[in-house]
């Protein structure tokens, strides 16, 4: 096998391979790029040959001319992902020869002379034949995993979307600016990723989670609009969509209110949507985080349809099903949730109680609404005047199917949610073609972990109080604060979270009061955030897009993975290099380490 020929200057390309038209019919080119496939018919061999911009058919047919005759015998050694450069001359197509699916498809290159530049073991996985290989063995071999022309349009499709992007806020005047990703490890939200110092052995940074501290200081340095396409880094457990090095927008400003904030970042999108997809934004609609807890159980609603979650409490309170009112009196609540001309079978209504039992659903009653009657397990238990009401409150007509969750609060909106979105899928509501933008706003500053047993920040703990915190006192419902923070939700995904910030020292101290973070602790950790609220701080405010989750979205992918060239696996490991790897004993001394042995 020859391997890896140097290009010289005779074979280097005219013509990318989605160029040629008949217009260039007669001419002589020079084309490089991979062998895609190759079919030998009757002595004339076909080669689609591809590049980063398209595909060009090359023929090699030996009574060409006499150098094509050699060409044609080195051609009937090549196999798919050789890589060529051919010279040859352009031809229009046969008559009904045409291939309107390729750019190139009225023409094809007859091959005089060829140089083969590199050749290719079989690989291991066919690239048309993704679909049945596993997502480890395509992360193993990322590099062929990328050559897909699929895989292609997604990570070109980013680009686009960075460069749209940047232009937008160049428009705007925002300054491009770094942060580093050495830093200090401040534990809050994520798990940090550590790395040891050399020089100051027994001291460790941290990766960022992202540049939040640092935008505001650069607020605080008097930049005004500062803007980063950035690396983040969180130790999570990882899903579809989360890995544990993602890509930002964050974007920051000074002088701003919400609306501010808000408006530049529609613009971004709008101009995404135009360059992209062609389409308007629209307007983009609002709810606030309790309505949307309400209406949808989540934080995130998909609001490409509507199927909207209702609070019946009143409506069965005292009914005498002692499911309903085990949970009432317990303090939770009965929700229903109308699927509206669902035609599902028994077997469809068991799957999805089995789907919403993961979630801590305890059952899921419901009632049909048939022809000749209600078809329910549970109205002989409600009695007919509650079941009627139940009815009229959620307009069931018809066909209709009401289903029903009664537990705590929590419980209730994190299933139901997860049953609508089900729901939403079943019944093919959820149109991959439809883009549906929402602002979700009035977030609540704080919530209690039972894990940690304190109140943590919602958003951050540099999220700016709606209202005068610092008149919060011990009557004050903790719980019940508000945050200037938004969320910018598509399709049920949150691809931005930003808020205005605390620029005032006393009430930064105060949300840290809240946070349980005494004095001592907030300035060992964040001392120079608070030192720079003293020195003439602007307000400002900002926000973080996450990059991976919109691209996802814009390629109809399902994973980010899909949309990052170098993923990690569902295990944060790198398939390709099995990193992250041992080290050795020499590395780990020269940072003071000394490592625990692991059971394998
Ligand atoms: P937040 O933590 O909400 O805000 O992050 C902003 C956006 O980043 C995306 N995102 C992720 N994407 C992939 N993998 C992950 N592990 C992951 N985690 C988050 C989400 C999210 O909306 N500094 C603040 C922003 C600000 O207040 O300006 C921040 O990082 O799409
Ligand atoms: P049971 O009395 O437990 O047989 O339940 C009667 C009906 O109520 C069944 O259809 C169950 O699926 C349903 N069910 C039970 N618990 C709940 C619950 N917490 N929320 C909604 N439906 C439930």
């Amino acid at each position: 096998m020859s391997l890896g020929r140097e290009l010289t200057s005779e074979f280097q390309r005219t013509h990318y391979n989605n160029q040629l038209r008949s217009s260039n019919s007669g001419e002589k080119v020079v084309l490089n790029g991979w062998v895609q496939n190759r079919r030998d018919h009757g002595g004339i061999i076909f080669i689609d040959l591809r590049d980063i911009k398209g595909v060009t058919q090359i023929v090699f047919d030996p009574n060409f001319s006499k150098q094509a005759k050699e060409a044609h015998t080195l051609a009937d050694a090549f196999r798919g992902e050789y890589v060529i450069a051919i010279q040859g001359t352009v031809a229009n197509r046969l008559e009904g020869m045409a291939n309107s699916r390729l750019e190139t498809g009225d023409i094809e290159v007859f091959v005089e002379n060829v140089q083969l530049l590199n050749a290719s073991q079989t690989l291991p996985f066919q690239l048309d034949e993704y679909d049945n290989t596993n997502e480890e063995l395509r992360l193993k071999y990322r590099y062929l995993d990328l050559r897909r022309v699929a895989m292609q349009q997604n990570i070109l499709t980013k680009h686009n979307m960075y460069k749209s992007i940047r232009n937008s806020l160049y428009n705007m005047d925002f300054n491009e600016i770094e942060t580093p990703y050495l830093t200090k490890s401040t534990p809050e939200g994520a798990r940090d990723f550590l790395v040891p110092s050399r020089v100051n052995k027994g001291t460790f940074f941290a990766l960022p989670q992202s540049p939040q501290i640092f935008k505001q200081l650069l607020m605080a340095a008097g930049y005004e609009k500062y803007f980063q396409i950035v690396r983040c880094f969180r130790d999570e457990d990882l899903r579809a969509d989360r890995q544990p090095e993602f890509t930002q927008l964050d974007v920051e400003m000074s002088f701003a209110m919400e609306p501010d904030v808000m408006n530049m970042a529609e613009q971004i999108v709008s101009d995404v949507m135009l360059n992209l997809r062609g389409t308007k934004l629209g307007n983009v609609p609002q709810i606030t985080y309790q309505d949307a807890m309400d209406k949808y159980g989540n934080d995130k609603p998909d609001i490409r349809f509507e199927m909207l979650l209702h609070n019946i409490t009143d409506v069965v309170k005292g009914s005498g099903f002692k499911v309903f009112d085990n949970a009432i009196n317990n303090g939770g609540i009965v929700k229903g949730i109308k699927a509206e001309k669902a035609n599902l079978s028994r077997k469809d209504i068991d799957d999805l109680t089995n789907y919403v039992a993961q979630f801590g659903a305890k059952g899921l009653a419901y009632i049909r609404i048939n022809e000749d009657g209600l078809q329910s397990p549970i109205t002989k238990f409600l009695g007919d005047e509650i079941t009627a009401n139940i009815v009229k409150h959620m307009d069931a007509n018809v066909g209709d199917i009401i289903f029903f969750a009664a537990d705590a609060v929590d419980t209730v909106n994190d299933y139901m949610s997860r049953l609508r979105l089900k729901l939403g899928e079943i019944l093919g509501l959820m149109d991959a073609n439809q883009f549906k933008f929402l602002w979700v706003v009035d977030f609540p500053l704080l919530e209690y972990s039972t894990d940690e047993k304190r109140y943590v920040a919602v958003h951050h703990p540099f999220t700016a109080p709606q209202g005068n915190i610092l008149d919060a006192d011990g009557n004050t419902e903790v719980g019940n604060l508000k945050a200037r923070a938004y969320d910018l939700v598509l399709n049920g995904n949150e691809i931005a979270g930003g808020s205005i910030r605390i620029h005032n020292n006393q009430v930064q101290e105060k949300v840290f009061e809240l946070l349980g973070i005494n004095a001592d602790e907030a300035n060992n950790k964040f001392g120079f955030l608070l030192d720079a609220m003293k020195y003439g701080f602007p307000p400002h405010g900002g926000i973080a897009f996450g990059l991976d989750r919109l691209a996802a979205i814009l390629c109809g992918v399902d994973s980010i993975r899909d949309v990052i060239p170098f993923p990690k696996t569902q295990r944060a490991t790198d398939a390709m290099s099995n990193a992250p790897t041992e080290v050795t004993q020499a590395q780990l001394s020269e940072l003071g380490l000394i490592q625990k042995k692991f059971d394998k």
